[in-house]
């Protein structure tokens, strides 16, 4: 089963700003992700980065910032944080980057790249058959021994609930408006789809990706990297 979750209207118009609210660490997650790749594909040969879900365009401006090595390609269905990721995209090298607005269902099926990363996208996707769709199209597309990497969401019971009140504590502690913030931890608690980390390990195997790594956890977030089996 596929599902999208468009971002669209005052979502996308707000969206660098509201991102950086609702996950605190979003931009040490951001810079961590550079040193991350470059750990495992080095940064002196040509490599292909496949960026799901790209959004406002963070990890590739990220990405293009580290290294001129690898070449960054963007995909996303909404039109709006596209465009937003084509204007920061503008001052790099047409060659380095590309974006295309879709999902990866629309790309070529041939097993072209070195990495992918998803940010912070699984979560809005159903345990249904939908986050396996995702991952089996991105395993599809990968190359032998190439890297997921993804940051999400997740945890489950009362470990979940845990994380999401201390979220809900920092950011009354940082004084943003009780409206605002039981608003968001309500919409998080009934609109996104986190799942535990074992349920996620299972996923991941059935795509058909080992070597599972949690590299960080804060609060309900959660950053993993796996490789391509087969
Ligand atoms: C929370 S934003 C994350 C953007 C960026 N990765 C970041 O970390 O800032 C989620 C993005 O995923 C995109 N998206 C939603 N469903 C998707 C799908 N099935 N495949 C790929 N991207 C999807 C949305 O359009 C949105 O831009």
């Amino acid at each position: 089963m596929k599902t999208v979750e468009i971002f669209e209207g005052p979502r996308a118009q707000t969206y660098d700003q509201s991102i950086r609210i609702w996950c605190p660490e979003y931009d040490s997650i951001q810079g961590l992700l550079p040193s991350l790749l470059g750990y495992h594909l080095g940064t002196s040969e040509t490599k292909n980065v496949l960026v799901v879900g790209s959004g406002t365009g963070a990890e590739m401006v990220n990405l293009l910032q580290f290294t001129q090595a690898w070449k960054i390609t963007g995909v996303d269905p909404s039109p709006e944080m596209v465009a937003q990721a084509s204007e920061k995209l503008k001052s790099f090298p047409e060659n380095q980057c590309k974006l295309i607005t879709g999902t990866v269902d629309d790309l070529p099926l041939e097993e072209n790249w070195d990495a992918a990363l998803s940010i912070l996208v699984f979560h809005f996707l159903p345990d249904d058959g939908s986050k396996l769709h995702l991952l089996k199209s991105i395993a599809q597309r990968l190359k032998k021994g190439a890297l997921l990497v993804f940051v999400d969401i997740f945890g489950a019971g009362e470990s979940f609930i845990y994380n999401l009140s201390l979220l809900k504590a920092l950011l009354l502690s940082k004084g943003f408006e009780s409206q605002l913030v039981e608003g968001g931890i309500e919409h998080i608690k009934k609109s996104l789809f986190p799942i535990s980390q074992e349920r996620l390990a299972e996923l991941i195997k059935e795509a058909g990706f080992g070597k599972l790594h949690i590299f960080m956890q804060s609060l309900i977030f959660g950053g993993w990297i796996a490789t391509k089996l087969d």
